[in-house]
């Protein structure tokens, strides 16, 4: 028998309720993916570089091209002045991002803190360098920093924050008062912040995206992750990238290189070629996930779910206890997709110690409107 490095990790819950949707037919609102494709000319570009030669190894750090369109994009979101040369990396999706830049960070026995609910790469990255997670529970229902329980969290093995806003699974968004805030609480510790970004662009009700690039105190210290997947709606592309001062891009680089050494050569190239031909794609973007959101919750108000639209992200929480309290979230995920057809995410499989009193599921509305439309009707019937 192999001595196991992550005894306690199986297949992750997306896998399942996915397969689950696939073979009991069930509408698949679990896995955080579109069910639409990403815009033609993005899709066309990517034929073109393929048919065109560029199919060889790219440089290590990304196409400097693309490296300078994320600049470009840093600056106008956000105010940032970052240099495509030192600063940015593109990366095989964020995931690997976020793997390399715990890698660089954290040594054996060191801590790194988590907020739960929390995406499920960060604690495995976290182990297999050898530190372990620190679980501060975020304050259901709003999703927000519990700050008495973060600073009691924080000791002198303290080597990583982590940070995701907007949040998956709540869409909870951090504000910049939040990020100040942290700035202030770590200023004078040898902490550092791992912030994932990877929904940067889908954030409503006119609210502007609170990025730890536009927080200089936090971003000193600070690798920011994003995900041209999440961004163009091509999520099996696994394009993404971080951004990171100088000193920290160095030590991140050294992993990145030898755990892919590269992203993907045409799908570099094509999405600096859409970026700079298309630079309104990001403007439309809230708009446009926004009526997702909108239709979906309409329609949902005939239910009885309970719910408050998701600032962020485009996943919705939702709330059973009025259907099924005697079911635990994990029992409901596997009813709602066998019995009414609708397949989701169980919040508890994002927690270490899930409150035993929640009673939630996590629904995806990227998604055409057909699908959110039959989707919401099977949920209203119940
Ligand atoms: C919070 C969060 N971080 C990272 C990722 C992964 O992004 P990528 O597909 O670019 O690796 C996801 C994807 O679902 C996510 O929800």
């Amino acid at each position: 028998m192999i001595d196991s490095k992550l005894p306690n990790l199986g297949t992750t819950i997306f896998t399942t309720m996915s397969q689950l949707a696939a073979e009991t037919g069930a509408i698949n609102l679990s896995q955080g993916f579109p069910d639409f494709d990403g815009p033609q000319a993005l899709r066309d570009a990517v034929a073109h570089h393929v048919a065109t030669g560029h199919n060889q190894y790219p440089p290590m750090a990304g196409l400097p091209a693309l490296r300078e369109q994320v600049a470009l994009k840093v600056q106008r979101f956000y105010g940032a002045q970052v240099s495509a040369e030192h600063e940015v990396t593109i990366t095989p999706g964020a995931t690997q991002a976020i793997f390399c830049a715990i890698q660089a960070l954290v040594r054996p026995g060191d801590e790194v803190i988590v907020f739960n609910p929390t995406y499920d790469s960060y604690e495995p990255s976290v182990q297999l360098a050898g530190g372990c997670c620190v679980h501060v529970p975020l304050q259901a229902p709003a999703f927000g920093i519990d700050w008495q329980r973060l600073h009691d969290a924080i000791g002198p093995r303290t080597r990583v924050i982590m940070l995701n806003s907007p949040h998956n699974p709540s869409g909870a968004l951090l504000s910049m008062a939040d990020l100040n805030r942290l700035a202030e609480l770590i200023a004078h510790r040898d902490i550092y912040v791992i912030s994932d970004e990877v929904y940067e662009h889908l954030v409503y009700d006119g609210v502007a995206h609170a990025s730890v690039l536009a927080c200089p105190a936090l971003y000193a210290r600070a690798f920011v992750v994003s995900s041209f997947g999440k961004t163009y709606h091509v999520t099996g592309w696994k394009t993404g990238y971080v951004i990171a001062p100088a000193v920290l891009t160095r030590e991140l680089r050294k992993v990145h290189q030898f755990v892919s050494f590269c992203a993907v050569t045409p799908l570099q190239w094509a999405l600096a070629g859409f970026m700079a031909a298309h630079p309104e794609h990001l403007d439309e973007l809230p708009a446009f996930y926004q009526a997702k959101r909108d239709l979906f919750c309409r329609l949902l108000g005939e239910s009885q779910f309970g719910f408050t639209p998701a600032p962020g992200t485009y996943f919705q929480l939702v709330d059973y206890a009025d259907i099924r309290p005697d079911l635990s979230d994990v029992e409901m995920s596997l009813w709602l997709t066998r019995e009414h057809g609708v397949a989701c995410i169980p919040v508890s499989v994002f927690c270490q110690q899930p409150d035993p009193n929640w009673r939630m599921v996590r629904l995806c509305f990227a998604k055409r409107e057909e699908t959110l439309r039959d989707a919401a009707a099977r949920l209203c019937a119940i």
